[in-house]
């Protein structure tokens, strides 16, 4: 038996292309004591990915040239001789671009309940995505009823949850997103108050200024760059401003924009970095909410599905590009 596998093949000069990818066939590898084999089913297409591959200081070690590229994925126990696993068993972990991967507890991450929802859920509105949103909109931005929250990626896999759990809290949801048609699904399917395309807007802190008369009371900021600039300048007093992603940014390469000490200073505002891994020991109470508003359909999410491990180098692109509309995943194998 072969393993396909998806391995780093030079490090981007800017942003990761398929062009940095190779495809090879390795062998299928074999657990040793507290291990398990896996099979890989989904894989989660992640911004982050982009700072794994650059040797820049990140929370993770790099991924070195010639390994397989890291990632997350749901995958299904095939051999065990970890305590708590069998075969069988539905995982969220984190196989990497192969077909087959050995995984020990460090990258054996929570169990998925394959009654709860399809899949790909599991690494989205009820995973990793789903996660991130919560901590980052419900514990640090923590929006009453009739406060003004901006999200930024605002159609996309977080954004769009993000701000829905701040419209359950009450909340005037503004989204900030790349296209009109984005805009449209914010409002259309999401429920947002008001969306503003930034790729088409020249001042935008005009645009947030007429879309928030009352101010900002909580910026969901995945962005970073000129975006948070422009939406602090409108931040309330007591703002909170959790730093989900900075995706306008090359990792190692910091634009460099007003200082904002003074603004958090007189506003008295939070701004607060958070990571999804510090809480994926969390994750079957944080995704049991979540599945709660989904089941009473308070929580609307989409994704977008690529098929077979080779097309992964393709659906980062994509992503890191904007032409993803929701969750991008990668079908793998069939669950059956
Ligand atoms: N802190 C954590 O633990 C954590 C976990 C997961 C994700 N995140 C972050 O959350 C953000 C969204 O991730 P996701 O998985 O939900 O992906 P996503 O929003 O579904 O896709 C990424 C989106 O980013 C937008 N984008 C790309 N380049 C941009 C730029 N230069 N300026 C503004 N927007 C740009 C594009 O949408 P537009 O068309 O709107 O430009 C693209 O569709 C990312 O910053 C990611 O790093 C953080």
């Amino acid at each position: 038996m072969h393993n396909r596998q998806i391995v780093l093949s030079r490090r981007p000069e800017r942003l990761p292309e398929p062009s940095d990818f190779e495809l090879r066939a390795g062998e299928v590898p074999s657990p040793s004591d507290g291990e398990v084999l896996v099979k890989t089913l989904q894989l989660s297409i992640d911004p982050a990915m982009r700072g794994w591959v650059v040797d820049t200081p990140n929370y993770m070690e790099p991924v070195p040239v010639g390994s397989v590229m890291r990632s997350f994925g749901v995958a299904r126990v095939e051999r065990s001789r970890h305590p708590d696993y069998a075969a069988g068993d539905l995982v969220v972990g984190a196989p990497g671009w192969q077909e087959w991967a050995v995984l020990g507890e460090s990258e054996l991450y929570w169990r998925v309940a394959p009654e709860q929802a399809p899949l790909s859920a599991a690494l989205g509105v009820l995973g990793i995505t789903g996660l991130t949103a919560y901590v980052g909109m419900v514990e640090i931005g923590r929006p009453r009823a009739g406060e003004t929250v901006v999200v930024s990626t605002a159609a996309g896999a977080v954004g769009s949850v993000a701000g829905q759990l701040a419209a359950i809290a009450g909340a005037r949801v503004v989204g900030i997103t790349g296209s009109d048609a984005k805009c449209r699904i914010c409002l259309d399917d999401f429920g947002f108050d008001a969306c503003l395309n930034y790729r088409d807007t020249p001042d935008l802190g005009a645009a947030i200024a007429e879309a928030c008369p009352d101010g900002v009371d909580v910026y969901f900021d995945s962005v970073g760059g000129a975006m948070l600039d422009a939406v602090l300048e409108h931040a309330n007093i007591g703002a909170r401003i959790p730093i989900c992603g900075t995706i306008s940014q090359l990792p190692g390469h910091q634009a460099t924009g007003p200082r904002v000490e003074r603004r958090l200073l007189v506003q008295r505002a939070l701004m607060h970095g958070f990571l999804a891994t510090d809480h994926f020991h969390r994750a079957e109470e944080l995704t049991g909410r979540l599945a709660e508003w989904l089941d009473a359909g308070r929580l609307r999410h989409r994704e977008q599905i690529y098929d077979a491990l080779a097309s992964a180098p393709e659906a980062l692109a994509d992503v890191l590009a904007g032409r993803n509309l929701g969750k991008a995943v990668v079908r793998v194998a069939e669950p059956g």
